[in-house]
């Protein structure tokens, strides 16, 4: 694999600027990829029910085939071993193990599934990091109230419990979550991810259970696994004022109260932050005695996903922070319209070390969407995905430089796949896929970080 050369002169930053242990990888998803929504025993997901009520996806497309990654997986890892990184993130899907979210036995064929995954991952030199929960509940869950309920918590857990029993003797890095604020707020007060609803007070219950499966789940992950090392990974942003003025300025720390320090302050010991629960009043979730201290149980790193910075107004009588991104003008933006800002992601990192000091951290997802496009002689020229690769990883180099323990990158995402709500018109692969015959084809941008890679 060659980089095309006019991108030659972006290969300012170099593999050796980072210390030889650091940890190289990409990141993806059971629903955007595997597909074989129906096969050996896989049960409802929210998001097969989501994708079929009409009008909530894009494109009205759904994840029954995606990226057939579920058949092809062996052309994937191989496509993954040849990019050079050493890890590969990806999660399980809950259904395939327990179709119906509980039982008393989890399905063998699922199980196996990713027991072969995982050896071939493991037979390419590529560590495993597997998240648990990406998403994915098992529908039958959601009928009975889904994460709403504190029952999902307790059927969560023996779901973990089966999943690493099986997988622990070969998988050492567990991600219990995957950003927990789109689960419950996206899903639950939004409505625009499943399972669709609208209700602040249960987004935020729901917010809790997540919280609080991830702190139970840690004792028993490292039970199962020996030298199992187990983190949650949060989408999180910085956030500014929009002015200096005190109004603005006071509107973006409640902003911040609700979007990263409503996660980072109860992991890291603090309960929920008190300015935010006297905003939420009577919304605020139901908690229980041990919650907090559960939740507060000291993880092995934390997985952070980076892609955008908010700038923040204030905005009486808008919702319960009272405030309202603002679109900032003259900036950078990618194909969704989230603004680029690689300096973002080293004020947030080094903010996230200072505040939290959590110890080892990794970026488990940054990644960019562009108008990607297929020439006739077979090759997508990204260049905006590789300035925006390169100046990411300049960020980071430049958040270690500032103390940060960052100890490894991983790109969203391999391949293009199925983006939520968005079905298949975003795509953020370093390889484009050819939805209609499958094919897979290496992007400009997945060339240039083979070859950063290779040093
Ligand atoms: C993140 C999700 C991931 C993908 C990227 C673009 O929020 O974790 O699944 O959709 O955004």
């Amino acid at each position: 694999m060659t980089a095309p050369k006019s991108f030659a002169g972006m290969l300012a930053i170099h593999r050796t600027d980072f210390p030889a242990d650091f940890r190289w990888g990409c990141s993806t998803s059971s629903y955007q990829i595997e597909g074989a929504a129906h096969e050996d025993g896989r049960g409802e997901s929210i998001w097969d029910r989501f994708c079929a009520t009409p009008g909530k996806i894009r494109d009205g497309s759904n994840g029954d085939v995606a990226c057939d990654h579920y058949h092809r997986w062996p052309e994937d890892m191989e496509m993954a071993k040849g990019l050079g990184v050493n890890a590969y993130r990806f999660s399980i899907a809950w259904p395939r193990i327990f179709p119906q979210g509980v039982g008393a036995q989890p399905n063998a064929q699922g199980l196996d599934f990713y027991s072969r995954l995982v050896d071939g991952m493991l037979e390419r030199g590529l560590q495993p990091w597997a998240t648990l929960y990406h998403w994915d509940l098992p529908q039958a869950l959601q009928d009975q109230g889904g994460w709403v309920k504190r029952d999902t918590v307790d059927a969560y857990l023996a779901y973990t419990d089966a999943v690493t029993r099986h997988l622990g003797d070969r998988v050492k890095h567990w991600i219990t979550h995957n950003e927990p604020f789109c689960s419950a707020f996206l899903g639950h007060h939004e409505g625009n991810h499943a399972p669709g609803i609208r209700d602040h007070a249960a987004a935020l219950q729901v917010c809790h259970h997540l919280l609080l499966s991830h702190g139970r789940a840690f004792p028993l992950i490292k039970r199962n696994v020996a030298d199992a090392k187990v983190g949650i990974t949060l989408s999180l942003h910085p956030i500014s004022p929009a002015t200096q003025s005190a109004a603005d300025v006071a509107a973006a720390v409640r902003h911040d109260g609700t979007r990263n320090r409503w996660f980072l302050d109860p992991l890291y010991g603090r309960g929920y932050p008190a300015d935010v629960l006297q905003m939420l009043g009577k919304l605020a979730p139901t908690v229980q005695d041990g919650d907090l201290a559960a939740i507060a149980t000291p993880a092995d790193f934390l997985g952070v996903n980076y892609y955008f910075p908010e700038t923040v107004a204030d905005a009486p009588g808008q919702g319960v922070t009272q405030s309202r991104i603002v679109e900032s003008h003259d900036v950078e933006r990618t194909a969704f319209g989230w603004e680029v800002s690689p300096q973002g992601m080293t004020t947030l990192l080094d903010r996230v070390h200072r505040d939290y000091a959590p110890g080892d951290i990794y970026l488990t997802e940054n990644g960019s969407t562009w108008d990607d496009q297929m020439l006739p002689d077979g090759t997508v020229n990204d260049a905006q995905r590789v300035s925006y690769l390169a100046r990411h990883l300049g960020a980071a180099k430049q958040a270690m430089a500032l103390g940060v323990p960052l100890k490894g990158y991983f790109y969203w995402s391999l391949l293009d796949n199925f983006e939520w709500a968005e079905g298949y018109i975003r795509r953020f692969g370093l390889a484009w896929v050819d939805y209609a015959t499958q094919k897979r084809t290496l992007k400009a941008s997945g060339h240039w970080y083979a070859n950063f890679l290779k040093g």
